[in-house]
């Protein structure tokens, strides 16, 4: 159920779950885009005159209050974006957070403190989540990117009042079922990232979903080692080897066709501009550090996207942070991008080095949909239920 199923919300008091989980650095916010993305649905309550009642988590307090954890300077920031006031009320729960709402008008906004200064947040507690349901009249939940997390504010809370899914967590839906639930075929997924440990549900998961499966970054030498060949000093989970095995065995069985690369970029130190020579996968040498894929394999990467008309992207390709290698995971990128542009591609992407990945590209903008979420998305590529969303279906 959406907003569009919410009737009058004028007078009423809206509990709207948002994640404001955004990068700070030194009190100030670095990276407003989960602000942004949630200040439609703001504007949709409080021009329907609802009260716009803001709960949300910052970092992990443990249940206690932690100054340096406090959502005041997020909520400057939400005010300074959303270019109208918003109050703050110094708890999430008890008078405080009562006087605040009582205080509130038709059509205000309210940001209460982090819900994660209380235990019972992350522990789902239903006397915390009746204690929060205090405060409204109805629940609307924005924040796909932690509906991950079976907490009060994200899932317990959706049982207490009427809940409806917000504008943000509706677009990031949508883009996700054209991503991989029903999209056009064939799909391309593109996973890196530096081990394969942390990706081995995922990797499974996709390879009985997708057409097509790019393995890169550092996850890439594990399955390279698992086929037999040598990666020097390049990281890589020999103990996985067998867990490789097992995912290609199940491509086999899919039809999932595996890109590895064919090449790489090598070089003796993990650092910007170390001295680097391009090999072929079957020369790599013992001295050295595979940091990106080389030349053929980006060619390869796009040309899988040219036969693709979905893509869904997680993790980048090479060490993107140290130039030059970026370069792969560049060049790849902004191929995707620019079939996207040309209306050939429904290009998804999301998890925190992606959309840092991409955004260095400069291309974030051309993708079809870039979700905010980290942990969300990852847990969704690998087919697990996220509570947050489950909590909205309409039941029976
Ligand atoms: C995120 O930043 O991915 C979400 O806000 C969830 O945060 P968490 O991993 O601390 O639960």
């Amino acid at each position: 159920r959406t907003l569009d199923d919410a009737g009058d919300l004028k007078g009423q008091r809206v509990l709207l779950r948002v994640d404001l989980n955004v990068p700070m650095d030194d009190g100030r916010v670095t990276d407003a885009t989960r602000i942004e993305r949630v200040l439609p649905t703001i504007r949709e309550i409080a021009a329907a005159g609802g009260k716009v009642i803001l709960l949300a988590h910052f970092g992990r307090p443990k249940g206690k209050p932690v100054a340096s954890e406090s959502l005041k300077p997020v909520a400057e920031a939400t005010q300074g974006l959303l270019g109208s006031p918003v109050a703050f009320a110094s708890d999430c729960v008890g008078p405080a957070a009562a006087e605040a709402v009582a205080a509130l008008p038709d059509g205000g906004v309210l940001m209460l403190e982090n819900t994660r200064f209380h235990a019972g947040e992350e522990k789902n507690d239903a006397g915390f989540a009746k204690a929060l349901a205090e405060n409204g009249d109805v629940y609307v939940n924005d924040a796909f990117s932690a509906a991950h997390r079976a907490h009060a504010s994200t899932e317990g809370l959706a049982h207490l009042l009427p809940a409806y899914a917000g504008r943000q967590m509706q677009a990031e839906l949508d883009a996700l079922t054209k991503g991989l639930e029903a999209p056009t075929r064939p799909v391309l997924a593109i996973v890196g990232g530096s081990k394969v440990s942390t990706k081995i549900d995922l990797l499974e998961n996709l390879v009985g979903k997708v057409d097509a499966l790019v393995i890169g970054g550092g996850m890439a030498n594990t399955f390279l080692h698992a086929a037999g060949l040598g990666v020097g000093k390049s990281l890589c989970e020999k103990d996985l080897a067998g867990t490789a095995q097992r995912i290609m065995e199940r491509a086999r069985e899919t039809n999932c066709a595996i890109l590895l690369p064919v090449d790489a970029i090598v070089a003796e130190e993990f650092k910007a501009g170390a001295p680097h020579h391009t090999y072929g996968v079957d020369a790599i040498p013992e001295t050295g550090m595979i940091l990106d894929v080389g030349a053929q394999s980006v060619e390869r990467v796009a040309a899988a996207m040219n036969d693709a008309r979905t893509v869904v992207w997680n993790g980048p390709l090479g060490a993107f942070e140290f130039a030059p290698f970026d370069q792969g995971t560049v060049a790849a990128a902004r191929h995707a991008a620019s079939r996207t542009k040309a209306g050939q591609l429904v290009s998804v992407a999301g998890g925190g080095d992606t959309v840092a990945a991409l955004n260095h590209a400069g291309v974030a903008e051309d993708f079809t949909y870039i979700s905010t979420a980290g942990g969300a998305f990852l847990e969704w590529l690998e087919g697990k239920p996220l509570p947050g969303v489950d909590a909205l279906r309409v039941k029976g």
